[in-house]
């Protein structure tokens, strides 16, 4: 009876509610999830998504640079990915004369083309198990030590040999499931990749740090690039010589759009997650570190918005770095909120009081309390960490200083990086920062991680405030004709100046004591998570347990999709210009688009104009610039987000809130057509 009703349920919900959208799984072992992935509308085959003998949509997605995706859309090397990945090579290449920030890029001709030095792109050639190779001559019973030695050794040897197979190879042998396996990665990394085009920042950032995480999103959050080789299709240096690399395999571009239900599929590198943890790591997260570090960081930002509202040119020097601060911030009231909503702690709390009764008599018993006794011994440390790190490490003079300090003891020139800092540093927000931060860190950290110098001085002036007036008017790393003007022979005044003192007795106490303390219990934690990942995998054998993100390529499917933020509210998946419009407006920074956006508009005729769509796939930070393909394999959009109500998705998976947020690929034509005038680039394109 109860099946019956179960089955019914099922029949009746819409073929959409059905499809499990956790998970980022590993190309290479697809072909166990292909037959789902059909089921929810595919129609490729898992040889068509990943192969090693024939050209698959795998050799058309790239690693760009070192934490985002791109993907190649033609046979010439063409390749995508979001605005806020090619930002900082955007921005290297802007002037007062060409600021590319502000109106954007676009090379009129292969000739106009920017190379951008150190940017790379790494093609994956293949991955596979290496787990044996890994372990051999490990031994049940040996020490961690011997293991880790073990491991060690032969992963070296096993890079070492595969990267004999070729020049210009990055091989990587990585642990999944914290060590129950070891995955080998061979990439080939190009190095010559050349600036095409960027939409100015008002379509690229549209929104900014107003509507980051958040829907409805109308960001046009992508640029173009391409990737060239030598003559003989293989990376090289950059040479004017370089012909565009021809890949194996390039997307094909659909213009056909979407509409809620449809299948997606985004193919990229997700970075960072851990699905597996205890109850006692979560509840860290949710109701300790989350809640302070965003305390902290409103406080820090408080300070930036104040002075940046009063002066145009404080704003502009201190965009940048708003938006890293508020970047995280946002992020992880998400993440604690989604936490606490889910009730996930109780929930883990439940799982592994079953794991524990199940555990009894076995090699996991006590793995749990073991886990959560190391977390009561790790906590201490990592929240002072986290505090040092979100107060000490945000006050810019003393990074300054010993950036400098080092720069001179390596015999470094200090001019560059110099201008650099002065160029976008405001004294008065440093100095506030200074007395905020530090009274935090006063307060809340307990005494035994507050480094002595730090006391002596509180006590010593009376106050965080007379501390900080004395500072800033005697150490020398505020005037920036005395920085230019140092040499090696003034190491000693310098070692003396008080932010380097200030700096050093922190770092004496942190980098080395907190640290090596960190790095011990964590190798314990670790350890005791590969016994408890293996008990997992064993207690629910039924479960297809995806391994946690580490940057490496994996598969996430779902579909589109809105959600309901809250009572009463539901989003409908789709955004488009016309919402563009409503939000323009010149007065406000983020919300001030290109006058020739306003007058496409007002020709008419493009208010459905679609700009962006909602998905339910599971991404990360890192998958940004990854493909979004549809059920064909064509590519439908360009993902760069996902909604903050959803970012506990790095531990926990609700498929009523996690929303990854992609640019759809008509919006991307449509600005290169309109606004960049570029549409010479479609020809070398494949639509469908
Ligand atoms: N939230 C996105 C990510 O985590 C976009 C960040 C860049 N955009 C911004 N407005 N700060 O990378
Ligand atoms: N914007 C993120 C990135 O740069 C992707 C968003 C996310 O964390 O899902 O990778």
């Amino acid at each position: 009876m109860k099946k019956t009703l179960i089955l019914l349920a099922l029949l009746i919900l819409p073929l959409h509610e059905l499809v499990a959208d956790e998970g980022m799984w590993l190309p290479s072992l697809i072909s166990q999830r292909i037959e789902d992935m059909q089921k929810n509308g595919f129609r490729l085959t898992a040889e068509d998504v990943y192969s090693i003998n024939q050209a698959s949509l795998k050799d058309a997605v790239v690693l760009f640079g070192s934490g985002c995706t791109g993907e190649i859309v033609s046979d010439e090397g063409l390749l995508l990915t979001n605005h806020h990945c090619g930002y900082g090579y955007i921005q290297k290449h802007s002037s007062v004369e060409h600021d590319y920030l502000k109106d954007g890029f676009w090379a009129m001709s292969r000739n106009e083309e920017l190379p951008n030095p150190g940017l790379t792109v790494s093609i994956l050639q293949r991955m596979e198990d290496v787990t044996e190779a890994v372990l051999k001559g490990y031994k049940p019973g040996m020490s961690e030590e011997k293991r880790e030695e073990i491991v060690k050794k032969n992963s070296e040897a096993l890079i070492e040999e595969v990267g004999k197979e070729g020049q210009s190879l990055r091989v990587r042998v990585e642990p999944l499931y914290y060590g129950n396996q070891y995955f080998l990665f061979v990439f080939k990394v190009y190095r010559d990749v050349r600036l095409v085009g960027a939409p100015p920042s008002s379509i690229g950032k549209f929104g900014g740090d107003t509507d980051n995480w958040m829907w409805p999103r109308h960001t046009g959050d992508f640029s173009i690039f391409r990737i060239y080789a030598g003559k003989d299709n293989e990376p090289a240096d950059y040479s004017e010589d370089n012909v565009p690399y021809q890949s194996k395999k390039s997307f094909r571009i659909s213009r056909s759009g979407v509409k809620p239900g449809d299948f997606t599929f985004v193919y990229g590198c997700p970075g960072s997650t851990k699905e597996y943890v205890t109850s006692e790591d979560v509840s860290y997260v949710g109701y300790v570190s989350d809640p302070q570090k965003i305390a902290l960081r409103t406080k820090r930002l408080d300070i930036q918005k104040k002075y940046m509202s009063q002066s145009q040119a404080v704003r502009i020097q201190y965009s940048s770095k708003y938006a890293s601060v508020s970047n995280a911030w946002k992020k992880w009231q998400g993440e604690s909120k989604g936490i606490i909503r889910m009730n996930t702690v109780e929930s883990k709390k439940a799982y592994e009081a079953r794991f524990r009764e199940w555990a009894k008599g076995t090699r996991y018993d006590g793995l749990v309390d073991r886990l959560n006794s190391l977390y009561a011994i790790r906590n201490p440390y990592f929240l002072a960490n986290e505090y040092y790190t979100e107060t000490v490490r945000a006050i810019e003079i003393l990074q300054f200083a010993a950036a400098t300090k080092e720069r001179l003891t390596n015999g470094k020139p200090l001019t560059e990086a110099t201008e650099a800092f002065f160029k976008d540093y405001y004294q008065p927000i440093d100095e506030d920062t200074f007395t905020a931060m530090l009274g935090e860190f006063d307060e809340q950290v307990p005494e035994e991680f507050k480094p002595a110098y730090f006391k002596e001085q509180i006590s010593a002036y009376g106050s965080i405030e007379a501390w900080k007036d004395d500072l800033f008017r005697k150490s020398i790393f505020t005037d920036k004709a005395k920085v230019l003007g140092l040499t090696s022979a003034d190491l000693d005044a310098v070692s003396s100046d008080p932010a380097i003192k200030l700096g050093e007795a922190f770092n004496d106490l942190f980098s080395k004591d907190v640290r090596s303390k960190l790095t011990d219990i964590n190798r314990q934690i670790n350890l005791a998570y590969r016994d408890y990942m293996k008990g997992q995998m064993e207690f629910e054998p039924e479960k297809t347990f995806y391994p946690d993100a580490n940057l490496t390529l994996r598969i996430a499917y779902g579909h589109v999709q809105g959600y309901s933020p809250a009572d009463g509210v539901e989003y409908f998946p789709v955004s488009t210009l016309k919402g563009i419009i409503e939000k323009d407006d010149p007065e406000i920074f983020d919300y001030n688009i290109p006058q020739a956006l306003r007058d496409i508009y007002a020709e008419g005729g493009h208010e459905a104009q679609p700009v962006c769509f909602l998905a339910t796939n599971h991404t990360s930070g890192g998958n940004s610039g990854s493909p979004v393909i549809n059920a064909d394999g064509d590519l439908i959009g360009i993902n760069f987000d996902r909604v903050w109500e959803g970012t506990m998705s790095d531990i926990v998976f609700d498929p009523a809130f996690c929303r990854n947020i992609s640019l759809d690929i008509r919006y991307l034509l449509f600005i290169i057509e309109h606004i960049g005038h570029a549409s010479y680039l479609f020809d070398e394109m494949d639509f469908n």
